[in-house]
């Protein structure tokens, strides 16, 4: 007696077919599972066997072989209970094999037979409507939501083993789950989100704020401590447009595949704000382990990466954000084959200008010795600072000054602008494409300047020793800075302060 299910296996953030063989035959009872399986689905087997009993379903004793196909693709976590389960269930004459051969199914069982969430059905609802032989995708209850945001797929969630093979012989049908809706979840603001009205003074942050937001560039502000630095930080989300349901679907199947997603938020309407602590590991930074799972820099896709306090973080950790910073996008490398994972992000960090924080600030003496005020930089490796394009200091504002000042503008303004100077962008670079991203070809044509332009470039590469990637970059924020100004060519104005964001006295690569 053999049988065949489907499922699939994650790459990244894409489902692959899988098909779950099971065998029975004649020989001493023995369970035997081949085709690469990792640690959890050898031990899949004894808990398919005991759902399976717990529901009334006792495997006869037989030999049983189970094969996961194909064998070169890995395969891991405990998403293939449910199918090897039904195909058991189907070997066992207790489903037919027609009931399984449209349907698709994920899912982990529990020891009583009840069904728990896995990672990666909205991957896999993508795949059921990606392949015409399927009609059906089925996920456990608490997947239900996210499953069934994709229009045109049929998802039905069983509770248990029991309601799914009512479901499977006819018995008792599962009703069909309605589709989800996106509207409702995109754009809602997160109430924690502070307001940029809030933080008094500190124009020039702002100003920096307010041009990453609008060309998606990266940014380093330094200063002292309580300075305001990640209040300012923080106030990031609301000035930035709001995400496209396209892009919401993109970073929800992260999400979906970090196991991140619940019944509650199925969704990821807002641009994600990802704060690690510096403690973080790399891996948690990159993602990886032996089940590769998406790290900080991809959940953090088409949002922001907030790395307070920069210097903390392990050197090593912040060199492997290199890579993603240039490529949008990491690749996780391991035995047998690789997978990728979006990252497409804005890198926002803090930093005090030494241990003390009080270097060059004009209310406190720094007592940091200039050895250790070197050690504390040279945490921060050239490579990594020449990929942050705007470096501020954000000096402090005594408090008396603080009280006085008026409240500043509110982030919905801010965003207005933004928007504008992101739909300029669109219309010039192409959908999704923003000044940050621009490379080769586009570069060149997007970023032409005139001849008293290329002057004061040429000027002040010369004085700071600028590296070719920091020359780019210039001419990436000089882009964003028109576009916010409503300009149609980059002018000599905005060279010079897309310049002066390079040349913060505390941290500049030279
Ligand atoms: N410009 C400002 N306007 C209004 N409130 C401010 C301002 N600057 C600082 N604050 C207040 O001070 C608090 C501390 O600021 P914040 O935590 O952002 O400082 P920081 O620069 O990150 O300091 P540290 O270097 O110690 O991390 C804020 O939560 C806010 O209440
Ligand atoms: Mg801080």
């Amino acid at each position: 007696m053999s049988a065949q299910v489907h499922t699939i296996a994650l790459e990244g953030v894409v489902a692959r077919p899988v098909e779950v063989e099971v065998d029975l035959h004649r020989g001493l009872p023995h369970v035997n599972v081949v085709g690469l399986p990792d640690g959890a689905v050898r031990e899949a087997k004894d808990r398919v066997r005991a759902a399976l009993a717990n529901s009334g379903f006792a495997l006869p004793p037989r030999r049983v072989t189970i094969n996961l196909a194909p064998a070169d693709l890995p395969k891991e976590g405990s998403g293939y209970d449910l199918p090897i389960a039904v195909a058991l269930l189907v070997a066992m004459d207790v489903v037919s094999q027609d009931a399984v051969n449209r349907r698709l199914l994920l899912g982990e069982l529990a020891l009583d037979g009840r069904l728990k969430p896995v990672p990666g059905c909205l991957p896999a609802a993508i795949r059921a409507r990606d392949d015409p032989q399927m009609d059906e995708l089925v996920v456990p209850a608490d997947n239900s939501a996210e499953a069934a945001l994709v229009p045109g797929v049929t998802v039905v969630a069983p509770r248990t083993v029991t309601e799914l093979v009512q479901h499977l012989t006819g018995a008792t049908p599962l009703p069909a789950v309605p589709t989800t809706a996106w509207q409702h979840w995109l754009g809602q603001d997160d109430d924690s989100v502070p307001d940029l009205a809030h933080v008094k003074g500190q124009e020039h942050a702002k100003r920096a704020l307010e041009i990453i937001a609008a060309g998606g560039h990266n940014l380093l502000m330094s200063g002292p401590p309580g300075s305001g630095k990640t209040l300012l930080s923080r106030c990031l989300p609301k000035i930035l447009p709001e995400l496209s349901l396209e892009e919401a679907l993109e970073v929800t199947a992260i999400y979906s595949v970090a196991g991140k997603l619940s019944g509650e938020r199925p969704v990821i309407g807002v641009r994600p704000f990802r704060a690690p602590h510096h403690t973080a590991s790399q891996v948690a930074l990159i993602g990886g382990g032996s089940i590769p799972r998406p790290g900080e820099v991809s959940l953090s896709h088409r949002g922001i990466l907030f790395l307070d306090e920069l210097p903390e973080f392990g050197r090593s950790v912040l060199e492997v954000l290199r890579e993603p910073m240039e490529s949008g996008g990491v690749t996780i490398s391991r035995a047998a084959r690789s997978a990728w994972f979006p990252a497409q992000f804005q890198l926002i960090a803090a930093c005090n200008p030494c241990p003390c924080g009080h270097l060059g600030d004009p209310y406190h003496a720094c007592q940091c010795p200039a050895v250790q005020v070197d050690r504390y930089r040279s945490r921060l490796s050239g490579p990594l600072l020449d990929r942050i394009d705007l470096h501020v200091e954000v000096p402090p504002v005594p408090v008396e000054q603080l009280v006085a000042m008026p409240s500043g503008e509110a982030s919905a303004v801010v965003r207005q602008r933004v928007v504008q100077a992101r739909a300029r962008q669109q219309r010039r670079n192409g959908a999704n494409r923003l000044n940050a991203h621009l490379a080769g070809d586009e570069l060149a044509e997007h970023t032409r300047v005139d001849q008293e332009g290329e002057s004061l470039l040429l000027l002040a590469s010369r004085r700071m020793g600028f590296s070719a990637r920091t020359y780019h970059r210039i001419l990436k924020v000089a882009r964003t800075l028109a576009d916010l100004a409503g300009d149609k060519e980059i002018a000599v104005v905005h060279l010079a302060e897309a310049i002066q964001y390079r040349v913060n006295r505390q941290f500049t690569v030279e």
